[in-house]
């Protein structure tokens, strides 16, 4: 199968789980218990042993197909939106890499409950916190970013009167405007979070 193809079919199963995973983080915005309790319905959906193996399949198949499609695009990029979809992929790749590395790690050698608390343990937590702020934010950027990058490239209809690369500025400021929600859920409206002893050890307590 064509590499782009294999791409645009995992991308989509990707897309479904990080739709709903970023749900789960804006649903933070109602309270830590209600985003647990989201999160407890949601695993039901993508961490049984049918779902879980194609999401880190998927996972694995984005980032060696993206990482390919890096190499033979880089030299020919030249719009906005090409070199967008191209850096927006490449920060997805690194995040992928350790965010999911680090959920395994978490769930299987830590024997962590992976749940809010594990998310942004770091994030409410200085020095930590001038890692995980750049980090996060920018993968959800990137994703939304790299969405909006594939939209102005394919998209061929106007849509109330704004062209493809209009509606594709839309969706980054969706993604911008997002980020900010989910950070604010995330940080307890910017007055922190605290993180139950059982996870001291992610911060080297
Ligand atoms: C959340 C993960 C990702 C999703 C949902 C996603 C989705 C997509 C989709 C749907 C396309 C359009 C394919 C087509 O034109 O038919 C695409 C293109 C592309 N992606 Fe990704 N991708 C992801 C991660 C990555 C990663 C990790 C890289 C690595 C660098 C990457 C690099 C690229 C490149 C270079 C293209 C342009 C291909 C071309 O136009 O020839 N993507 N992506
Ligand atoms: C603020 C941003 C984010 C936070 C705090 C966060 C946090 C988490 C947590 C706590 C888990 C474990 C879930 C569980 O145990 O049920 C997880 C899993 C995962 N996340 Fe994220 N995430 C964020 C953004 C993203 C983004 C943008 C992507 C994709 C582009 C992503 C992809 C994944 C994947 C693939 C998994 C593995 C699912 C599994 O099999 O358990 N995350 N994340």
């Amino acid at each position: 199968m064509q590499i782009k193809k294999l791409h645009y079919l995992s991308g989509i199963t990707i897309t479904i789980f990080v739709g709903l995973h970023l749900f789960n983080h804006f649903i933070s915005i109602f309270g830590i218990e209600y985003h647990l309790e989201v999160m407890d319905k949601l695993r039901l959906i993508y961490r049984n042993i049918l779902v879980e193996p194609i999401l880190l399949l998927a996972v694995f198949v984005q980032i060696v197909s993206g990482l390919k499609l890096f190499g033979t695009k880089r030299k020919t990029v030249s719009s906005f939106f090409e070199k967008l979809q191209l850096w927006t992929g490449l920060y997805l790749a690194f995040f992928l890499i350790i965010h999911v590395g680090a959920v395994l790690t978490g769930r299987y050698i830590l024997q962590l409950d992976t749940n809010f608390y594990f998310g942004v343990a770091g994030l409410n937590t200085f020095p930590f916190n001038l890692f995980f702020i750049p980090y996060y934010a920018l993968a959800i950027l990137s994703f939304f970013g790299h969405i909006a990058a594939i939209h102005a490239q394919k998209m061929k209809q106007s849509i109330f009167g704004m062209t493809a690369e209009q509606q594709a500025k839309f969706i980054l400021l969706k993604g911008i405007i997002l980020t900010l929600i989910i950070f604010y859920g995330l940080t307890n409206g910017f007055t922190g979070v605290e993180i139950p002893e059982a996870f001291n050890i992610l911060l080297g307590k």
